[in-house]
């Protein structure tokens, strides 16, 4: 008889929901989440981006409202993204204390105090006329030392406006450093650095590129984003974050690199971000609004993998929705 049946039996700890939920190893919780904004300068009216259905380009009145809804959510953080009214070379209005960004963090401090983090990504595509994340030189080529100059501007800028945390995202060489020095510099040593350490030049950033309306007038961004192949270079661009005084690093993309996600995590003891982009959100939306896919478990399932990975903390466009999922079930959905 026993000859016949296995003794092992891994099926008896899936029996039932309550079971499953009682042995599940891995949890995600609505602090965890951390929700992408944009705001635009001058907008009169929320602006829906075609490619990403459910986000919008926010008023600064639509962003306070929204960025409310998150909290109440229980949402962990927002990051902002600001498209401003004028664009130059050096990206002025990026560091321009009545900024785009600047103004936003201002409303969303004031409005919300501590009940989220506020925190801003700091880099250049956004405000500069050629859509690059730093300056250009005549042959086109992007300078890392000349815009390590205009991050260090920036992080002042938002610092003085009160962001909670700067996430650089430009990959430039020395970028965490130069941060640190310009921070320490204006009087802000306790404001922490989230580094975009291992961002790779990525066809998922898509959609976002709409929404922040940053593409690039020429080429691409190969020079300084990661290519795709590597991953031990992930670990050296991490390590070398956290040398340079990063107090959390992140993953960019997530879904497609979630073998760096895992070999970050357990690599470094500080909290790991990744970043689910605009195309992994588009390609969800897109499958189930043909039918394709159940939206919401694609959604739920593609998060806990982020977090199984070896995520701390998630940022997804998801964030408030997921939130709002994620406290239903823990009170008996
Ligand atoms: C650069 C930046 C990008 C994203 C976040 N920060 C775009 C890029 O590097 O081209 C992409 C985010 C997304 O696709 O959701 N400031």
């Amino acid at each position: 008889m026993s000859a016949r049946f296995p003794v092992a039996r891994p099926r008896r700890l899936r029996r039932t929901s309550a079971l499953r939920r009682l042995a599940a190893e891995t949890r995600l919780a609505p602090a965890d989440l951390v929700l992408p904004m944009f705001v635009k300068e001058g907008l009169a009216e929320p602006h829906p981006i075609p490619s990403m259905p459910g986000v919008f380009q926010h008023t600064r009145d639509s962003l306070r409202k929204a960025a409310h809804e998150a909290a109440e959510a229980g949402v962990g953080g927002v990051i902002l993204f600001g498209v401003p009214a004028v664009k130059d070379a050096v990206g002025s209005a990026g560091d321009d204390p009545d900024g785009v960004v600047q103004t936003a963090v201002r409303d969303l401090k004031a409005d919300l105090g501590d009940t989220l983090v506020v925190m801003t990504d700091l880099c250049l595509d956004e405000f500069t006329d050629h859509g690059h994340c730093g300056i250009v030189t005549e042959s086109g080529h992007i300078d890392n030392d000349a815009t390590l100059e205009r991050y260090a501007a920036v992080a002042a800028a938002q610092a003085a406006a009160g962001s909670d945390v700067v996430a650089p995202s430009g990959m430039m060489d020395g970028q965490v450093a130069a941060i640190r020095a310009a921070l320490d510099a204006a009087g802000h040593p306790e404001l922490p650095i989230l580094a975009y350490s291992a961002k790779y030049a990525s066809a998922f950033y898509g959609p976002f590129r709409d929404a922040a309306e940053c593409a690039p007038v020429f080429g691409d961004r190969s020079t300084h984003q990661q290519d795709p192949a590597n991953a031990d270079e992930s670990l050296r661009e991490v390590l070398l974050d956290l040398e340079e005084g990063a107090d959390m690093v992140m993953v960019k993309p997530a879904g497609a690199y979630l073998d760096v996600v895992r070999r970050v995590r357990d690599t470094v003891d500080v909290p790991v971000a990744a970043y689910q982009v605009s195309g992994e959100y588009a390609m969800i939306e897109a499958a189930a609004e043909r039918g394709w896919l159940d939206r919401e478990r694609a959604i739920d399932e593609s998060l806990l993998s982020i977090r199984r990975a070896g995520a701390d903390i998630v940022l997804t466009y998801w964030a408030v929705e997921a939130a709002r999922r994620l406290g239903e079930l823990r009170t008996g959905r």
